[in-house]
């Protein structure tokens, strides 16, 4: 069985190998840019962890791992657009150091190219994998949707939110364990619950991604804060703050949401007040918490070796823990 360290030094060294060096170079100088950056790499992780659970040989999974972490990237670079957001990973956002349209046409070819990785697979369970695959990326799609509609709704419920995070985040997690799983012959059920595994990692994953929006220090969380108070974000920070605050606070609140002529900065200021003053962190924490536990005792329910599951969780730990 692989150490998460030498998988990890399996997807880098492929990626970096993998390095687009063909005309125009307008169009594939800012993929290398965004894959050479790095991030942490949990999605083709955890393609390779959940298949070498069932399967020493990890090679077939290797391809659909790399696939996935470029269609995650080519995520990175619209939802950069969408969310005027500068910095991603320490450096200027694609559409930043080039343009808005560069940044579409580069994601569109790596969405292409993260298929050409899929195709290069040649696991029995390829045409389930490709289909997993497909509906998570829809999905994806939507939660993106729901992301951007609501940032018009003055209202939305808790579990509107956690829907659209489910689709926005969760299920890519959700299905790179999938993948991996099928891809190393485990049966459906193991499968399906490695994917539940992933489901709720994810809904973790991104309350934390929230709180570190307001909280996060852009040079250990490589990207600027405040964006989604910037952008009214129904985050599940703002949904249980217009939930628990005061009267006044409330009030505050909501003018602060549609002011339209309010400097950024003040805005970011005047909302993590509000924050701080109904302690949001500790909520969002104990919230984080109870998913991180919800994800754990579906992993428990697969049928493996204990031991061949620890690395699993202890990446689901160092995960949520990434404040740190
Ligand atoms: C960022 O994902 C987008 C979210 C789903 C919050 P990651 O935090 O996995 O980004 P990188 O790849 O490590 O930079
Ligand atoms: C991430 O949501 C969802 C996708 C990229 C699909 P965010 O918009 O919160 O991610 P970051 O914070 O920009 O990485
Ligand atoms: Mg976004
Ligand atoms: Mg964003
Ligand atoms: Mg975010």
């Amino acid at each position: 069985m692989f150490s998460i360290k030498e998988l990890q030094e399996i997807i880098n060294t492929k990626i970096a190998s993998e390095k687009i060096g063909r005309e125009p170079f307008s169009l594939y100088d800012p993929i290398n840019y965004t894959l050479e950056a790095g991030g942490k790499r949990i999605r083709p992780t955890l393609v390779l962890m959940a298949c070498n659970l069932f399967l020493e040989d990890i090679e077939q999974a290797i391809n659909p791992a790399i696939g996935l972490e470029i269609f995650h990237n080519f995520t990175l670079l619209h939802d950069d657009i969408m969310d005027h957001a500068d910095i991603r990973r320490g450096n200027p956002t694609v559409h930043k150091k080039w343009n808005e349209n560069t940044a579409i046409l580069s994601g569109d070819a790596m969405f292409i190219k993260a298929y050409e990785y899929f195709l290069d697979c040649e696991s029995p369970s390829f045409r389930e994998v490709l289909k997993v695959f497909n509906e998570t990326a829809l999905e994806v799609c939507e939660g993106q949707q729901y992301d951007m509609e609501f940032e018009n709704r003055e209202f939305v419920s808790e579990d509107e939110y956690l829907q659209m995070i489910r689709l926005k985040t969760s299920v890519l997690l959700a299905a790179a364990l999938k993948i991996g799983a099928l891809i190393g012959g485990a049966g459906q059920q193991d499968a399906e619950l490695l994917y539940e595994f992933g489901i709720n990692l994810g809904l973790a994953f991104q309350l934390q991604d929230d709180l570190l929006d307001v909280y996060g220090d852009v040079h250990v969380f490589g990207k600027k804060p405040g964006g989604d108070i910037v952008a009214n974000k129904k985050t599940f920070m703002l949904i249980k703050a217009l939930e628990i605050s005061s009267y006044n606070e409330r009030k505050t609140l909501k003018t602060l949401l549609s002011d339209k002529q309010i400097k950024n900065e003040k805005k970011i200021q005047a909302v993590t007040q509000i924050y701080n003053k109904i302690n949001i962190k500790q909520i969002v924490e104990g919230r984080i918490e109870q998913f991180n536990q919800e994800a754990i005792a579906f992993l428990e329910k697969v049928n493996v070796d204990k031991d061949k599951k620890f690395e699993l969780r202890m990446l689901a730990e160092k995960l949520i823990k990434r404040i740190s």
